[in-house]
C-alpha cells in the first residue's frame, strides 16, 4: 500500500471504530472527530469540527479533564483518566480517556465504560443490602424488645435506600386504623402522631390494597388533606408505601419518604418489598413473645393465687386468728432482706411461709383443735406435720424451692428440734429466720389450748431463747426488726 492508500485504510478504520475517537488542535478546535464521538455526544460532526471545545461545551476549560489536557497539550505527555459526567437527559456516562500528543495537538481516545461501572455499582450495591438484610436479622434475632427492633429496622432502611424518613405504622384490627408506631427522620413530632383509616391516604391504601404505592413526586400527585399538611411541614417530595404482611395477615405499612422527587428503580422497589418483608417477621416474633411472656404471667399470678387461698383455708382451719399467715410471711421476707438472701429466693421464701404449716392437714382435728395439753401419742401425730408438708409439697416442681420452712421450721439451734433433729446451720437460713417470728406470732395469738401471751413477754421469751431453740442472729435480726 502507498502512503496515501494506508492513510484511508487507517482513517477508515478510525471513523467507524466503536470507541471515541478525536484530534484537538493546539487551540482546542476539533480537527478530527469519529462517528462515535457525535453518537456520544449527542451533536453532528458539523457541529464539532473547526469549533473550540469551550465554544461547544461551555465551561469544560473549568474542569479537571481539561487542565489534564491543556498539561499533556503543553508538556508533550501522554495520561489516561475517568471522565464522569451527566448527559443533559439527565443520566450518567462514564469514559475511560487516552490522551496522545500528536504533531497537530493531541489525540483523544475515549472508552465506554459506562455499563462496566454501573454493573460494579449494581453489585456494590447489592452487597449493602446483603449487609443490611444481615445487619436487620441480626437485630430480630437478638431482641425480644420491638421498639429495639425497629430502631435497628428504620435505621438500616433509612440507609439502604438513601431515604430521609422511616416511618412505620401498625395496623389496629379493632379501630381499622393505622397508627404511627416508630419514625427516623422525621422534623416535626407530627410525624409521629399520624394515625388513618384503612384506605384512606397512601398508606391507607398499600394496607387496603395490600401493595406498594408509589408517589414518586407528591407535589404533582395532587393529594389533599392533613396528611399532606404534615408531609409539606417535613418538605416530602417523594412518598412510597409498602404494607406489613405476615401470615398473610396485615400488620401494618412502613412508609419511605424523601426530600427530593423519585422515581424508583425494580431494584429499589424490591429491596423496599424485602425489608417489609423483615420487618414483618420482627413485629411478628416479638408480638409472639409478649404473648407468651403474658401467658407466663397469668400462669404465675394464677399460682400465686392459688397458694394464697390454700394459706387461708389453713388459718381458718387452725383456728388461727385473721392474718396470722400474712403477718409472719412479711415479717419473714422483712428478715430475709436483711440477712441478705436474694431477690429470686423471695419468691420462694414467700410461698414457704404462706404454707408453712400446711402439713397440719395430715392432723386430725381432735388433736389439732384440743383444748388443753396434748398427750405423748398426740404429740406424736402433731410432730409429723412439717413431715406430711414435705410429703404434700416435693412433688410439685414450683414448690420444690419452698420446702424449707414447711419442712424445717421446728428444728431448733441446739439439735433438739424435729423433725430430723438438724442443728445450727444444717436448718436452712429461711426456716432458722421463720421460726422465730412463727413462735413470735403464735404466742401473741389466742390459741385453742391458751389464750396470747402480752407482747413483752413475749419479745422476753423469745431472748431466753436464743443459742437453744433459736440461731442466735435471727433472734438479734428479729428484735432490730421489731424495733423499726
Ligand atoms: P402453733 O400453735 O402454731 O405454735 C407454733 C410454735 O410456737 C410451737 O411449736 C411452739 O414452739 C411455740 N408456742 C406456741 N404456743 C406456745 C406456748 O403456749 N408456750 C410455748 N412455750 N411455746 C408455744 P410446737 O411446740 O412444736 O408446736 C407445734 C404445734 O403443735 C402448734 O403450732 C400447735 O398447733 C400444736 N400444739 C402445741 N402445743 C399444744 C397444746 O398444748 N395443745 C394443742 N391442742 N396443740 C398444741
Ligand atoms: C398513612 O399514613 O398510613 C396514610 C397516609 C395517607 O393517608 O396519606
Ligand atoms: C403517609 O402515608 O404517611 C402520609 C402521606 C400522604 O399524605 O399520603
Ligand atoms: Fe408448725
Ligand atoms: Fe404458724
Amino acid at each position: 500500500m502507498d502512503t496515501q492508500r494506508t492513510g484511508d485504510y487507517f482513517k477508515d478504520i478510525l471513523d467507524h471504530l466503536l470507541e471515541d475517537c478525536q484530534i484537538i488542535g493546539f487551540d482546542w478546535r476539533y480537527l478530527y472527530v469519529n462517528d462515535a464521538v457525535a453518537r456520544h455526544g449527542r451533536k453532528e460532526k458539523s457541529e464539532l469540527l473547526g469549533q473550540r471545545m469551550m465554544d461547544v461545551y461551555p465551561g469544560i476549560d473549568d474542569t479537571p479533564i481539561f487542565r489534564l489536557l491543556a498539561q499533556c497539550m503543553e508538556t508533550r505527555t501522554s495520561a489516561r483518566m475517568l471522565n464522569e459526567f451527566v448527559y443533559p437527559d439527565g443520566s450518567k456516562g462514564c469514559f475511560d480517556l487516552s490522551i496522545q500528543p500528536i504533531p497537530d495537538g493531541l489525540f483523544i481516545l475515549s472508552l465506554d465504560i459506562t455499563e462496566h461501572k454501573q454493573a460494579k455499582e449494581l453489585i456494590e450495591t447489592q452487597l449493602r443490602r446483603l449487609a443490611i438484610l444481615r445487619a436487620i436479622d441480626l437485630a430480630i434475632l437478638g431482641s425480644t424488645d420491638l421498639r429495639l427492633a425497629l430502631k435497628t429496622i428504620l435505621e438500616e432502611t433509612k440507609a439502604g435506600l438513601e431515604a430521609d424518613i422511616v416511618q412505620v405504622e401498625l395496623y389496629n384490627p379493632h379501630t381499622f386504623m393505622i397508627e404511627t408506631a416508630a419514625a427516623i427522620g422525621n422534623r416535626s413530632r407530627d410525624m409521629e402522631r399520624i394515625s388513618v383509616s384503612l384506605g384512606e391516604g397512601v398508606g391507607g391504601k398499600a394496607a387496603l390494597e395490600r401493595r406498594t404505592v408509589a408517589v414518586p413526586n407528591l407535589a404533582d400527585a395532587g393529594l389533599a388533606g392533613p396528611l399532606i399538611a404534615v408531609m409539606a411541614k417535613e418538605d416530602a417530595q417523594a412518598l412510597y408505601s409498602t404494607p406489613l404482611i405476615a401470615k398473610g395477615t396485615l400488620i401494618g405499612v412502613i412508609n419511605v419518604i424523601l426530600r427530593s422527587p423519585f422515581t424508583a428503580p425494580q431494584e429499589w422497589l424490591d429491596f423496599f418489598e424485602t425489608l417489609a418483608g423483615q420487618t414483618s417477621i420482627a413485629i411478628e416474633s416479638a408480638k409472639a413473645f409478649e404473648n407468651l411472656q403474658r401467658a407466663n404471667l397469668d400462669l404465675k399470678m394464677a399460682y400465686e393465687t392459688t397458694i394464697e387461698g390454700w394459706s387461708r383455708a389453713l388459718d381458718l382451719r387452725d383456728k388461727e386468728t385473721e392474718g396470722h399467715t400474712l403477718r409472719v410471711t412479711e415479717m419473714t421476707l422483712k428478715l430475709t432482706h436483711m440477712a441478705g438472701m436474694t431477690e429470686d429466693e423471695f419468691i420462694h421464701v414467700r410461698r414457704g411461709a404462706l404454707l408453712h404449716d400446711i402439713g397440719k392437714m395430715g392432723v386430725p382435728d381432735h388433736i389439732l383443735l384440743k383444748p388443753g395439753k396434748l398427750t405423748d401419742e398426740e404429740w406424736v401425730a402433731m410432730r409429723k406435720h412439717p413431715t406430711f408438708a414435705f410429703e404434700l409439697l416435693s412433688p410439685i416442681a414450683f414448690l420444690r424451692h419452698a420446702i424449707d420452712i414447711p419442712f424445717c421450721h421446728h428444728e431448733k439451734w441446739d439439735g433438739s428440734g424435729y423433725p430430723r433433729g438438724l442443728k445450727g446451720e444444717e436448718i436452712p437460713l429461711a426456716a432458722r429466720l421463720f421460726a422465730v417470728v412463727d413462735v413470735w406470732d403464735a404466742l401473741r395469738s389466742d390459741r385453742p389450748y391458751r389464750q396470747g401471751w402480752p407482747e413483752e413477754k413475749v419479745r422476753e421469751h423469745i431472748r431466753t431463747l436464743a443459742g437453744t431453740h433459736f440461731d442466735p442472729k435471727a433472734v438479734e435480726l428479729f428484735l432490730r426488726v421489731l424495733t423499726l
